[in-house]
């Protein structure tokens, strides 16, 4: 397995330019299902679950291009099969995002129910209540769900999360787009990849009203046509490249960013130092305030208050600033495992519950660190670049999942990084053993 070799202590100093988000892009790529028509989707980012999102349609028997790297023209004209295999699903949960598509197309579905992962349970049982209550027959067959329209097409509902769910939501306004009636999503999820998933499909000829709020309408219609659409940026890239910058003591230009879509996480992160200017809409210049960096507590909750997802970076920076900080993680039931890998690193970090508390600063020296999930290995990259030292990251293929070119970005900024393959690995140690 890839590994990543960091040696620490450089001040990162330059532009960054920040790619699509993957958390808009994946439920884009399912909505192509809705349609036999062309549907064009730009700024796509070149990260592994996007690549497998993209197998899963293909493997339903769509066709996908890519005139560019970031390019899709996906066309589902041709759907063989409704079914999300075991194989593919247990690489990447967003997979049961085919559901709602599928269900609302064809009347039928069948997915393989997501195991757990390494941040928890996350189940999916919102999502299928929600279809249930859209008039869909429910059946769990070894280990698949298998989803049924009984007349061929759900009927639209007023459909209420008991707990806000992103992709919940997103699969719920998929499924309803095709249903006769209307749809109400109460305690919808207000991301900014929901409105850009209603932009996208709205384009497409449904009629979706109040995305990014905590009621959605969707009035049904009959079918649905191509389109084309550019993904917003990513906004958790973006809060990464901005603790880079903050936890190096480096000065970084982020650009083709929306600072709207993280306003909670710029804010909780200037309450801790980090000075961030908007030099305009879509640029952004970061470095660390010269009063250093200040211990401030952050609660993880859904948008638009501070994202989980920032929750193991902003963790990263706590290490380095002066005095305690508590960091409560509410969404996930197991998302601190970075926290022992930063403790190994020399972190002063305890546990209780959901609560961590960082003891700070520590300073932090490199040693042999695990990844075990998207954005722990993107804490774990952040600490390794201000600790003093070598660090030797393994498993990270976790983020090559999320981040385009990380290793690229974070050398042009000046970070002393390199990605080691399992061959130059093994070549390595011949050479040493000889
Ligand atoms: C989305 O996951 C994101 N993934 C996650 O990003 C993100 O962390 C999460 O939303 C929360 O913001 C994508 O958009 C592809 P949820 P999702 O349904 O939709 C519980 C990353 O790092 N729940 O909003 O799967 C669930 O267990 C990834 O990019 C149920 O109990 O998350 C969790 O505790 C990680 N039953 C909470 O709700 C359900 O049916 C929020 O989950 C659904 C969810």
């Amino acid at each position: 397995m890839d590994k990543f070799l960091i040696r620490g202590g450089r001040a990162l100093k330059g532009r960054v330019e920040i790619s699509g988000a993957k958390n808009s892009a994946l439920p884009c790529l399912a909505a192509a299902l809705l349609t036999d028509e062309t549907v064009i989707l730009h700024n796509v980012p070149y990260v592994k679950d996007l690549i497998t999102q993209r197998r899963l349609l293909e493997d339903l028997g769509a066709t996908v291009l890519t005139p560019e790297l970031r390019t899709h023209k996906i066309t589902a004209r041709n759907i063989a099969t409704f079914e999300a295999p075991y194989e593919l699903v247990k690489t990447m949960r967003a997979s049961v995002l085919a559901l709602g598509p599928l269900l609302a197309r064809f009347g039928q579905a069948r997915v393989s129910m997501p195991g757990g992962c390494a941040i928890g349970t996350r189940p999916i049982d919102l999502h299928l209540k929600a279809f249930e209550q859209l008039g869909a027959v429910i059946e769990l067959e070894s280990g698949d769900v298998v989803a049924r329209a009984p007349k061929g097409r759900l009927v639209g509902a007023d459909v209420g999360f008991e707990k806000v769910t992103v992709t919940g939501t997103e699969n719920v306004m998929m499924a309803s787009s095709l249903a006769s009636g209307r749809t109400i999503i109460r305690n919808a999820a207000r991301e900014p990849e929901i409105e850009d998933l209603a932009e996208l499909m709205n384009r497409m000829g449904a009629r979706i009203k109040g995305a990014g709020t905590d009621t959605i309408e969707i009035d049904g219609v009959d079918a649905m046509s191509g389109a084309e659409h550019t993904i917003i940026p990513d906004r958790i890239e973006t809060g990464t490249f901005i603790v880079a910058a903050a936890i190096t003591g480096g000065e970084v230009e982020i650009t083709r960013c929306d600072p709207t879509h993280l306003r909670a996480a710029i804010g909780k992160l200037g309450e801790a130092g980090v000075e961030i200017d908007e030099l305009n809409q879509s640029t952004l210049s970061v470095r660390r305030s010269a009063s250093g960096l200040k211990a401030k507590d952050v609660i993880t909750e859904p948008h638009p208050l501070f994202p989980t997802d920032m929750q193991a970076q902003y963790m990263a920076l706590m290490t380095q600033a002066e005095g305690n900080s508590v960091i409560q993680e509410t969404i996930f039931e197991n998302r601190f495992m970075h926290a022992s890998e930063l403790t190994r690193m020399g972190a002063n970090i305890s546990i209780h519950g959901n609560e961590a508390t960082v003891h700070g600063p520590t300073p932090l020296s490199g040693a042999r660190v695990l990844a075990s999930d998207l954005r722990a290995s993107a804490s774990l990259v952040l600490a390794a670049l201000c600790a003093n030292g070598e660090t030797l990251i393994d498993r990270v293929y976790h983020i090559d999942r999320g981040y385009e070119t990380i290793v690229r970005k974070l050398w042009a900024l000046g970070a002393d990084i390199e990605r080691i393959t399992d061959h130059e690995a093994s070549a390595a140690e011949a050479v040493q053993s000889v």
